[in-house]
């Protein structure tokens, strides 16, 4: 094989209660990226359509990330990369997250998978570290896993695939200005009060649990987030009415996007979805924001290979 594309996913990190820990794999969201070999040794980037990112392999996340992938392999191997840029930086839902995976699922696939997804998440998370200075890998591991996903720990790494309730489906929407992670994570407070933290850990153990059993009820009651959405929601035009219609109009949930500033909600089926949609679109409409708006299921694939349109 010697050229593969590629669809590299959207993602939603956190999920209300899991900072850093949770994520899940968007559906029809998300990059297009050619890689082929090349005679030369090492990684390039030949062309980036869709936004104006760094060409140099050292200073985008794609190319830190497939060089973290390179030095593992060890042998002299050679790739070049035509992006796609589909998903807007700073927009919250995993821009960075899908050019890092993309680009070392896609070499992998090269040659001939000798990297386990647990790997593939640890080069990933170098491309995040860039991003932001963090090396996370709340976004990296769904785009990568596919579904939902938990980060139980990162030295060492430790990824748990989470089971996906068929019915649910996203809603995300999108005010058009960015919002850097290292500023959203600039904003939290490092110390947590123990009755927070107790309710936080509470959460997250019942959503993993009420995705396990499908108990959309339960689902709903553990979208909750005390400890980082206070200190971001103000980054986000109109957050408490997003979330008050969003609720009204029957999502499960409603938080922040990763580090926002787009705006999640989860509803049983795509046709609460499209309500909750509406109902959030018509914040924006009042206030006068712009914004795009997703509407997916769930992605249990994560990256996925497809036919080549135009290389
Ligand atoms: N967990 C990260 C954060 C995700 O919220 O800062 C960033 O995309």
């Amino acid at each position: 094989m010697e050229s593969v594309s590629l669809f590299a996913p959207a993602s939603i990190a956190n999920i209300s209660c899991g900072f850093d820990v949770l994520g899940l794999c968007l559906d029809n969201v998300g990059d297009l990226m050619h890689l082929e070999k090349s005679n030369k040794p090492g990684f390039r980037i030949t062309e980036i359509k869709g936004q104006d990112l760094p060409l140099e392999t050292e200073k985008n996340v794609a190319g830190v990330a497939a060089q973290a992938l390179l030095k593992a392999y060890k042998e002299p191997v050679g790739f070049k990369l035509k992006i796609d840029k589909r998903i807007k930086a700073g927009s919250g839902i995993g821009s960075s997250a899908a050019s890092a995976a993309g680009a070392v699922v896609g070499i992998n696939k090269l040659l001939g998978e000798p990297f386990s997804p647990l790997e593939l998440i640890s080069f990933a998370m170098e491309g995040e570290r860039l991003a932001c200075g963090s090396a996370h890998a709340d976004n990296v591991a769904p785009v990568i896993l596919g579904g939902f996903t938990l980060v139980r720990s990162l030295e060492p790494l430790d990824v748990i695939p989470l089971h996906s309730p068929l019915e649910l489906a996203a809603t995300v929407i999108h005010p058009e200005i960015e919002v850097k992670t290292a500023d959203a994570r600039a904003v939290l407070h490092n110390k947590i009060p123990l009755k927070k933290a107790i309710n936080q850990w509470a959460n997250v153990g019942a959503l993993v649990s009420g995705l396990y059993q499908e108990d959309y009820d339960l689902i709903s009651r553990s979208l909750v987030d005390e400890i980082v959405e206070p200190a971001r929601a103000m980054l986000i035009p109109g957050f408490d009415q997003l979330k008050e219609n969003a609720t009204q109009a029957g999502a499960l949930g409603c938080g922040i996007s990763g580090s926002g500033p787009s705006v999640f909600a989860l509803s049983k089926g795509m046709t609460n979805a499209h309500l909750v949609a509406k109902s959030m679109a018509e914040v924006y409409d009042k206030i006068g924001v712009p914004y795009e708006i997703h509407i997916c299921p769930i992605n249990p694939n994560g990256v996925q290979f497809i036919e080549p349109k135009n290389k």
